[in-house]
Protein backbone atom coordinates (compact mmCIF):
# COMPACT_ATOMS: atom_id res chain seq x y z
CA UNK A 1 0.00 0.00 0.00
CA UNK A 2 1.52 3.13 0.95
CA UNK A 3 4.80 3.88 2.22
CA UNK A 4 5.52 3.64 6.25
CA UNK A 5 6.24 7.68 6.00
CA UNK A 6 2.67 8.85 5.19
CA UNK A 7 1.25 6.99 8.06
CA UNK A 8 0.84 7.66 11.42
CA UNK A 9 1.45 3.91 12.70
CA UNK A 10 2.10 0.93 10.70
CA UNK A 11 1.95 -2.31 11.94
CA UNK A 12 3.41 -5.18 9.99
CA UNK A 13 3.05 -8.91 10.67
CA UNK A 14 2.78 -7.96 13.94
CA UNK A 15 3.04 -11.23 16.22
CA UNK A 16 3.06 -11.00 20.14
CA UNK A 17 4.06 -14.45 22.41
CA UNK A 18 3.92 -14.30 26.42
CA UNK A 19 6.09 -17.14 27.96
CA UNK A 20 7.87 -19.81 25.71
CA UNK A 21 7.52 -23.63 25.58
CA UNK A 22 4.90 -25.85 26.29
CA UNK A 23 3.27 -22.93 28.09
CA UNK A 24 3.60 -19.75 24.89
CA UNK A 25 0.34 -17.85 24.69
CA UNK A 26 0.68 -16.34 21.25
CA UNK A 27 -1.83 -13.64 22.11
CA UNK A 28 -1.43 -11.40 18.51
CA UNK A 29 -0.17 -13.99 15.30
CA UNK A 30 0.23 -11.70 12.35
CA UNK A 31 -1.68 -8.55 12.81
CA UNK A 32 -1.27 -5.48 9.84
CA UNK A 33 -3.09 -2.27 10.71
CA UNK A 34 -2.24 0.89 9.10
CA UNK A 35 -3.64 4.69 10.23
CA UNK A 36 -3.48 7.26 8.36
CA UNK A 37 -3.01 11.27 9.91
CA UNK A 38 -6.36 11.93 11.47
CA UNK A 39 -7.89 8.72 10.69
CA UNK A 40 -10.05 6.35 13.36
CA UNK A 41 -9.31 2.42 13.20
CA UNK A 42 -11.50 0.68 15.41
CA UNK A 43 -10.42 -3.10 16.77
CA UNK A 44 -13.58 -4.81 17.95
CA UNK A 45 -13.45 -8.99 19.31
CA UNK A 46 -14.41 -10.28 22.47
CA UNK A 47 -11.83 -10.31 25.86
CA UNK A 48 -8.52 -12.45 25.18
CA UNK A 49 -8.52 -11.79 21.81
CA UNK A 50 -5.10 -9.82 22.15
CA UNK A 51 -6.43 -6.70 21.59
CA UNK A 52 -4.81 -5.09 24.66
CA UNK A 53 -1.44 -6.47 23.47
CA UNK A 54 -1.62 -5.36 20.86
CA UNK A 55 -2.13 -1.90 22.03
CA UNK A 56 0.58 -2.09 24.30
CA UNK A 57 3.35 -3.28 21.78
CA UNK A 58 2.39 0.07 19.91
CA UNK A 59 4.23 1.66 22.78
CA UNK A 60 6.45 -1.10 23.96
CA UNK A 61 4.54 -1.37 27.31
CA UNK A 62 4.45 -4.93 27.09
CA UNK A 63 6.01 -7.26 30.35
CA UNK A 64 9.42 -8.92 29.78
CA UNK A 65 8.04 -12.02 29.14
CA UNK A 66 6.41 -11.46 25.89
CA UNK A 67 8.42 -11.88 22.88
CA UNK A 68 7.57 -9.18 20.07
CA UNK A 69 8.12 -9.96 15.89
CA UNK A 70 6.97 -7.90 13.20
CA UNK A 71 7.41 -4.06 12.83
CA UNK A 72 5.54 -1.20 14.67
CA UNK A 73 6.54 2.01 12.66
CA UNK A 74 5.13 5.30 13.99
CA UNK A 75 5.73 8.16 11.34
CA UNK A 76 7.93 6.18 10.07
CA UNK A 77 10.16 5.30 12.83
CA UNK A 78 10.13 1.80 14.55
CA UNK A 79 9.14 1.56 17.99
CA UNK A 80 10.84 -1.71 18.60
CA UNK A 81 14.38 -0.15 18.01
CA UNK A 82 13.72 3.64 19.87
CA UNK A 83 15.66 4.21 22.76
CA UNK A 84 14.01 5.08 26.10
CA UNK A 85 14.82 8.59 25.98
CA UNK A 86 12.99 8.90 22.57
CA UNK A 87 10.41 6.21 23.51
CA UNK A 88 9.12 8.32 26.50
CA UNK A 89 8.78 11.95 24.49
CA UNK A 90 6.92 9.47 21.89
CA UNK A 91 4.50 8.20 24.56
CA UNK A 92 2.97 11.61 25.39
CA UNK A 93 3.47 13.45 21.87
CA UNK A 94 3.37 10.89 19.55
CA UNK A 95 1.20 8.24 20.66
CA UNK A 96 -0.58 8.24 24.22
CA UNK A 97 -2.76 5.69 25.55
CA UNK A 98 -6.43 5.90 27.26
CA UNK A 99 -6.97 2.78 28.92
CA UNK A 100 -10.17 1.77 30.74
CA UNK A 101 -10.40 1.84 34.46
CA UNK A 102 -8.82 4.95 34.60
CA UNK A 103 -8.96 4.62 38.51
CA UNK A 104 -6.16 2.43 38.44
CA UNK A 105 -4.11 5.10 35.92
CA UNK A 106 -4.66 7.74 38.24
CA UNK A 107 -2.15 8.61 40.93
CA UNK A 108 -4.56 8.45 43.95
CA UNK A 109 -2.44 10.94 46.23
CA UNK A 110 -1.66 13.55 43.76
CA UNK A 111 -4.73 16.58 42.55
CA UNK A 112 -5.60 15.60 38.94
CA UNK A 113 -4.42 18.97 37.47
CA UNK A 114 -0.85 18.11 39.06
CA UNK A 115 -1.34 14.70 37.09
CA UNK A 116 -2.50 16.31 33.93
CA UNK A 117 0.04 18.79 34.22
CA UNK A 118 3.23 16.86 34.81
CA UNK A 119 3.37 15.86 31.44
CA UNK A 120 4.03 18.80 29.71
CA UNK A 121 6.49 20.05 32.70
CA UNK A 122 8.64 16.89 31.71
CA UNK A 123 8.01 17.25 27.60
CA UNK A 124 7.46 20.61 27.15
CA UNK A 125 9.70 21.85 29.94
CA UNK A 126 6.87 24.38 30.60
CA UNK A 127 7.43 26.20 33.88
CA UNK A 128 4.58 25.45 36.45
CA UNK A 129 2.54 28.49 35.58
CA UNK A 130 2.21 27.75 32.75
CA UNK A 131 1.56 23.56 33.36
CA UNK A 132 -1.03 25.20 35.46
CA UNK A 133 -2.80 26.98 32.73
CA UNK A 134 -1.91 24.01 30.38
CA UNK A 135 -4.45 21.79 33.10
CA UNK A 136 -7.22 24.56 33.41
CA UNK A 137 -7.36 24.56 29.55
CA UNK A 138 -7.00 20.66 28.94
CA UNK A 139 -9.80 20.31 31.43
CA UNK A 140 -12.19 22.81 29.99
CA UNK A 141 -11.78 20.90 26.57
CA UNK A 142 -12.79 17.94 28.36
CA UNK A 143 -16.20 19.53 29.66
CA UNK A 144 -14.95 19.71 33.60
CA UNK A 145 -14.56 22.86 35.49
CA UNK A 146 -10.76 24.38 35.80
CA UNK A 147 -11.12 24.56 39.26
CA UNK A 148 -11.91 20.61 39.60
CA UNK A 149 -8.11 20.78 39.36
CA UNK A 150 -7.64 20.51 42.82
CA UNK A 151 -9.48 17.36 43.34
CA UNK A 152 -8.26 14.10 43.95
CA UNK A 153 -9.38 11.10 42.04
CA UNK A 154 -11.46 9.65 44.43
CA UNK A 155 -13.66 12.68 45.02
CA UNK A 156 -14.32 12.37 41.21
CA UNK A 157 -17.10 10.30 39.08
CA UNK A 158 -16.31 7.35 36.93
CA UNK A 159 -17.13 9.61 34.04
CA UNK A 160 -14.88 11.97 35.06
CA UNK A 161 -12.08 10.30 35.82
CA UNK A 162 -12.38 8.96 32.56
CA UNK A 163 -12.61 12.83 31.27
CA UNK A 164 -9.05 13.10 33.22
CA UNK A 165 -7.06 10.74 31.30
CA UNK A 166 -8.46 12.07 28.01
CA UNK A 167 -7.29 15.55 29.06
CA UNK A 168 -3.60 13.79 29.85
CA UNK A 169 -3.47 12.07 26.46
CA UNK A 170 -4.24 14.80 25.14
CA UNK A 171 -1.92 17.32 26.60
CA UNK A 172 1.27 16.88 24.77
CA UNK A 173 -0.67 17.41 21.66
CA UNK A 174 -0.35 13.19 20.73
CA UNK A 175 -0.87 12.95 16.79
CA UNK A 176 -2.52 9.34 17.75
CA UNK A 177 -4.84 8.32 20.50
CA UNK A 178 -5.11 4.83 21.72
CA UNK A 179 -8.13 3.74 23.51
CA UNK A 180 -8.32 1.09 25.22
CA UNK A 181 -12.24 0.00 26.37
CA UNK A 182 -12.24 3.85 27.11
CA UNK A 183 -16.21 3.36 28.03
CA UNK A 184 -15.91 -0.50 29.21
CA UNK A 185 -17.11 0.79 32.89
CA UNK A 186 -19.08 3.47 32.45
CA UNK A 187 -23.11 3.11 31.94
CA UNK A 188 -24.45 3.96 28.81
CA UNK A 189 -25.52 7.38 29.30
CA UNK A 190 -22.06 8.72 30.04
CA UNK A 191 -20.58 6.21 27.63
CA UNK A 192 -22.29 8.14 24.83
CA UNK A 193 -20.81 12.08 26.47
CA UNK A 194 -17.60 10.50 26.28
CA UNK A 195 -17.70 8.80 22.91
CA UNK A 196 -18.64 12.48 21.70
CA UNK A 197 -15.65 13.82 23.67
CA UNK A 198 -13.17 11.29 21.98
CA UNK A 199 -14.75 12.25 18.66
CA UNK A 200 -14.12 15.66 19.09
CA UNK A 201 -10.99 16.16 20.58
CA UNK A 202 -9.33 13.49 17.74
CA UNK A 203 -11.34 15.41 14.72
CA UNK A 204 -10.68 19.40 16.00
CA UNK A 205 -6.73 18.81 16.34
CA UNK A 206 -6.73 16.06 13.63
CA UNK A 207 -5.52 13.13 16.15
CA UNK A 208 -5.14 9.96 14.53
CA UNK A 209 -8.22 7.34 16.91
CA UNK A 210 -6.96 3.29 17.57
CA UNK A 211 -10.32 2.47 19.35
CA UNK A 212 -10.38 -0.76 21.13
CA UNK A 213 -13.48 -2.32 22.28
CA UNK A 214 -15.45 -5.42 22.41
CA UNK A 215 -18.61 -3.52 21.49
CA UNK A 216 -18.52 -3.48 17.39
CA UNK A 217 -21.64 -0.43 17.86
CA UNK A 218 -19.64 1.61 19.94
CA UNK A 219 -16.43 1.34 17.87
CA UNK A 220 -18.69 1.87 14.12
CA UNK A 221 -20.33 5.04 16.03
CA UNK A 222 -16.85 6.61 16.30
CA UNK A 223 -14.38 4.96 13.76
CA UNK A 224 -14.00 5.33 9.75
CA UNK A 225 -12.91 1.73 9.51
CA UNK A 226 -12.98 -1.55 11.74
CA UNK A 227 -10.62 -4.64 12.08
CA UNK A 228 -12.53 -7.52 13.73
CA UNK A 229 -9.78 -9.16 15.70
CA UNK A 230 -10.29 -13.38 16.70
CA UNK A 231 -7.91 -15.35 18.38
CA UNK A 232 -5.13 -13.06 17.92
CA UNK A 233 -5.45 -12.38 14.23
CA UNK A 234 -7.59 -9.77 12.07
CA UNK A 235 -10.47 -11.98 10.36
CA UNK A 236 -12.15 -8.78 8.41
CA UNK A 237 -11.63 -5.21 7.90
CA UNK A 238 -13.46 -2.67 6.20
CA UNK A 239 -15.36 0.45 6.32
CA UNK A 240 -16.76 1.02 9.66
CA UNK A 241 -20.53 1.33 9.05
CA UNK A 242 -20.24 -1.84 6.20
CA UNK A 243 -18.63 -3.89 8.84
CA UNK A 244 -21.07 -3.23 11.30
CA UNK A 245 -24.16 -3.61 8.82
CA UNK A 246 -23.06 -6.57 6.86
CA UNK A 247 -20.07 -7.67 8.11
CA UNK A 248 -18.51 -10.77 5.66
CA UNK A 249 -16.82 -12.86 8.70
CA UNK A 250 -19.21 -15.32 10.71
CA UNK A 251 -17.72 -13.94 13.60
CA UNK A 252 -18.14 -10.34 12.64
CA UNK A 253 -21.81 -10.90 12.21
CA UNK A 254 -22.24 -12.80 15.67
CA UNK A 255 -20.02 -9.80 17.19
CA UNK A 256 -22.32 -6.92 15.86
CA UNK A 257 -25.39 -9.26 16.46
CA UNK A 258 -24.52 -9.47 19.92
CA UNK A 259 -23.58 -5.42 20.61
CA UNK A 260 -27.01 -3.61 19.26
CA UNK A 261 -26.87 -0.21 17.91
CA UNK A 262 -25.17 2.73 21.04
CA UNK A 263 -29.12 4.92 20.23
CA UNK A 264 -30.76 1.56 20.90
CA UNK A 265 -31.35 1.09 24.26
CA UNK A 266 -33.84 -1.24 24.85
CA UNK A 267 -31.51 -4.03 22.55
CA UNK A 268 -28.54 -2.81 24.22
CA UNK A 269 -30.10 -3.74 27.79
CA UNK A 270 -30.26 -7.22 26.14
CA UNK A 271 -27.99 -7.74 24.01
CA UNK A 272 -28.34 -11.47 22.19
CA UNK A 273 -24.93 -13.04 23.04
CA UNK A 274 -22.56 -15.27 21.49
CA UNK A 275 -22.24 -18.39 22.40
CA UNK A 276 -19.43 -19.85 23.65
CA UNK A 277 -15.94 -18.13 24.33
CA UNK A 278 -13.22 -17.32 22.21
CA UNK A 279 -10.27 -19.90 22.18
CA UNK A 280 -7.27 -20.24 25.08
CA UNK A 281 -4.46 -18.64 22.39
CA UNK A 282 -2.27 -22.26 23.83
CA UNK A 283 -4.76 -24.14 22.76
CA UNK A 284 -5.74 -23.32 19.46
CA UNK A 285 -8.08 -25.21 17.54
CA UNK A 286 -7.13 -26.70 13.99
CA UNK A 287 -7.86 -24.92 10.56
CA UNK A 288 -10.06 -21.59 11.06
CA UNK A 289 -9.89 -21.08 14.63
CA UNK A 290 -13.74 -19.56 15.12
CA UNK A 291 -15.07 -23.12 13.00
CA UNK A 292 -15.73 -24.36 16.59
CA UNK A 293 -18.09 -21.32 17.08
CA UNK A 294 -19.25 -20.80 13.28
CA UNK A 295 -23.01 -21.21 12.86
CA UNK A 296 -22.04 -21.75 8.64
CA UNK A 297 -18.64 -23.81 9.22
CA UNK A 298 -17.73 -26.37 6.35
CA UNK A 299 -15.99 -29.38 6.60
CA UNK A 300 -13.14 -27.55 4.85
CA UNK A 301 -12.71 -25.00 7.86
CA UNK A 302 -11.66 -27.65 10.44
CA UNK A 303 -8.67 -28.67 8.02
CA UNK A 304 -7.88 -25.25 6.59
CA UNK A 305 -6.83 -22.04 8.04
CA UNK A 306 -7.66 -19.01 6.51
CA UNK A 307 -5.80 -15.67 6.00
CA UNK A 308 -7.52 -12.06 4.97
CA UNK A 309 -8.35 -12.20 1.31
CA UNK A 310 -10.43 -9.06 -0.57
CA UNK A 311 -14.15 -8.93 -0.04
CA UNK A 312 -15.10 -5.96 -1.84
CA UNK A 313 -13.94 -2.57 -2.53
CA UNK A 314 -11.54 -1.50 0.79
CA UNK A 315 -12.69 -4.65 2.69
CA UNK A 316 -11.16 -7.99 3.33
CA UNK A 317 -11.96 -11.20 5.30
CA UNK A 318 -10.85 -14.50 6.82
CA UNK A 319 -13.05 -16.37 5.57
CA UNK A 320 -13.73 -19.64 2.98
CA UNK A 321 -16.76 -18.23 1.71
CA UNK A 322 -15.73 -14.84 0.57
CA UNK A 323 -13.82 -14.53 -2.98
CA UNK A 324 -14.20 -17.56 -4.53
CA UNK A 325 -16.47 -20.47 -4.73
CA UNK A 326 -16.45 -23.39 -2.02
CA UNK A 327 -15.82 -26.60 -3.07
CA UNK A 328 -18.98 -28.15 -3.82
CA UNK A 329 -18.25 -31.33 -1.61
CA UNK A 330 -17.79 -29.54 1.45
CA UNK A 331 -20.67 -30.69 4.07
CA UNK A 332 -21.56 -28.23 6.80
CA UNK A 333 -20.43 -29.24 9.68
N1 LIG B 1 1.07 -10.67 30.85
C1 LIG B 1 0.53 -11.76 30.29
N2 LIG B 1 1.10 -12.98 30.45
C2 LIG B 1 0.57 -14.09 29.87
N3 LIG B 1 -0.54 -14.09 29.12
C3 LIG B 1 -1.16 -12.91 28.94
C4 LIG B 1 -0.67 -11.68 29.51
N4 LIG B 1 -1.49 -10.67 29.16
C5 LIG B 1 -2.45 -11.23 28.40
N5 LIG B 1 -2.26 -12.57 28.26
C6 LIG B 1 -3.08 -13.51 27.47
O1 LIG B 1 -3.04 -13.08 26.12
C7 LIG B 1 -4.31 -13.25 25.52
C8 LIG B 1 -4.79 -11.92 24.96
O2 LIG B 1 -5.03 -11.04 26.04
P1 LIG B 1 -5.40 -9.50 25.83
O3 LIG B 1 -4.42 -8.90 24.90
O4 LIG B 1 -5.53 -8.89 27.17
O5 LIG B 1 -6.81 -9.61 25.11
P2 LIG B 1 -8.04 -8.59 25.06
O6 LIG B 1 -7.53 -7.22 25.37
O7 LIG B 1 -8.58 -8.74 23.69
O8 LIG B 1 -9.00 -9.08 26.10
C9 LIG B 1 -5.22 -13.84 26.59
O9 LIG B 1 -5.25 -15.24 26.43
C10 LIG B 1 -4.55 -13.46 27.88
O10 LIG B 1 -4.82 -14.40 28.89
MG1 LIG C 1 -8.19 -5.82 26.80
Amino acid sequence: MTDGASNLLEIRNLSVTYGSGASAVPAVRGVDLTIGPGQKLGVAGESGCGKSTLALALLRLLPPTAKLTGEILLDGEDVRTMKWGRLRAVRWAGASIVFQGAMHSLNAVHRIGDQIAEPVLLHRHATPAAGRSRAAELLEQVGLPAARADAYPHELSGGQRQRVMIAMALACDPRLIVADEPTTALDVMIQAQILRLIERSVAEQDIGLLMISHDLAVLSDTCDRLAVMYAGRIVEEGPARQVYDAAEHPYGRALSAAFPRVGDLASRRAPRGLPGDPPDPSALPSGCTFHPRCPVALDICAREDQTLRPAGPGRSAACVRVGSAVPAQEQPL
